[in-house]
């Protein structure tokens, strides 16, 4: 039996009906880039996060270099975020002149460990970048405390937490501005690449639509210099069609975790993905500790199971970051979870024998 990482095809079978005739206005309208379709997509993605606005942009890494960019954020000054996360989440900082600060992540969730943020906090730290690794919040009350008490914003990378909530909020809405992504492979994925600001801060939104389209204000007029960060009308238009399956997406993979959880309980040599309380997980991956990690990965490949390792190499430890002056050994944690995770496949078009047929293999694979 064959268990691929994800099936996007399977996904667009359940939805063509639907997506094709939905691009087909988008073309027959020909306002293809930031059209009315964006402004559609901009108003369901606000209500749908809680937040009072929400902005459509290029793809989740424009919108973490939007975010910072209206904050202002550049030379000199320092955003303290996770080692273990994707590359996209530092490079934006690191694109903006300023400087890429690393605290270590928390065992049990792989989230950044609030109290390393605290210690890493400086004069020059002007912001706190959390990820929501995975698809579950990071522990948002000591951030809040610590951004109110030191006068810094929070740019939350809800790349991977669509939906995600903490104590009844969803992802998103509790930062200066919440960052999304829509790559093909996220929860809520556009067929192109595709991102969206979210925000409660009115004139941050203003600064934000002006910063994705050079800096305009007025047309032709240029109060600020931003770039062309504008969003695919198609891609909006794919991402309506989309948004109104999520939740039922996310409550399938949700129901793939708990056989997983339930499967994989006893098995001696992994441990499955711990909930924070106050915390839901929509369950962009889900991520196990293994032993033996990559024995497990060359059995279960053999199996025909694909598997992923997010990520392998921290952020610190990275080529291109060597001059930021850390060393292997500084974030232990981080550096032990980028040796033991693997990632399951749990996409919401998983048949339950396909579930089974991957928890079987590992524990075969432990004896
Ligand atoms: C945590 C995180 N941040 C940022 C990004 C960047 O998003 P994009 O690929 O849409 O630029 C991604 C996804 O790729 C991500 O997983």
């Amino acid at each position: 039996m064959k268990v691929p990482m994800l099936d996007l095809q399977a996904q667009y079978a359940t939805i063509r009906d639907e997506v094709v005739p939905a691009v087909e206005a988008v073309l027959d309208s020909q306002l293809c880039c930031n059209g009315p379709a964006v402004r559609e997509l901009e108003r369901e993605m606000a209500e749908y996060c809680g937040c009072a606005s929400a902005v459509g942009v290029s793809s989740g890494t424009d919108a973490l270099l939007c975010s910072l960019m209206a904050l202002d954020i550049g030379p000199g000054d320092e955003v303290i975020t996770t080692p273990f996360t994707f590359f996209g989440t530092a490079g934006a900082i690191w694109r903006t002149g300023a400087k890429p600060v690393f605290a270590d992540i928390l065992p049990d969730t792989f989230n950044i460990d609030p109290g390393g943020v605290a210690e890493a906090v400086t004069d020059r730290t002007r912001a706190i970048l959390p990820v929501h690794l995975f698809g579950q919040m990071v522990d948002m009350r000591p951030l809040l405390e610590l951004a109110g008490e030191r006068g810094l914003h929070i740019i939350e990378d809800a790349a991977q937490a669509v939906g995600a909530t903490q104590d009844g909020q969803k992802a998103g809405s509790l930062g200066s501005t919440g960052c999304l992504s829509f790559y093909p492979t996220k929860n809520l994925g556009a067929m192109g690449d595709a991102g969206m600001v979210t925000t409660q801060d009115g004139p941050l939104a203003g600064v934000l639509e002006s910063i994705r389209n050079h800096g305009q204000g007025e047309a032709y007029y240029h109060p600020r210099v931003g770039g062309n960060f504008r969003m695919d009308s198609i891609q909006a238009a794919v991402l309506s069609v989309k948004l109104r399956r999520l939740d039922g997406w996310t409550a399938a993979r949700q129901g793939h975790a708990a056989r997983y959880d339930e499967m994989l309980a006893d098995c001696d040599g992994v441990s499955t993905p711990v909930i924070a309380e106050g915390n839901t997980h929509i369950y962009h991956q889900y991520t196990l500790r293994a032993r033996d990690r990559d024995r497990l990965r060359k059995h279960l490949s053999e199996k025909g199971i694909a598997t992923g390792v997010y990520y392998p190499l921290c952020l610190h430890k990275q080529e291109c970051f060597a001059s930021l002056g850390y060393a292997a050994g500084d974030f232990p944690v981080a550096e032990q979870a980028a040796a033991e995770v693997i990632s399951l496949p749990v996409y919401p078009e998983l048949a339950e024998e396909q579930v089974a047929h991957v928890a079987e293999s590992i524990r075969e694979f432990y004896g």
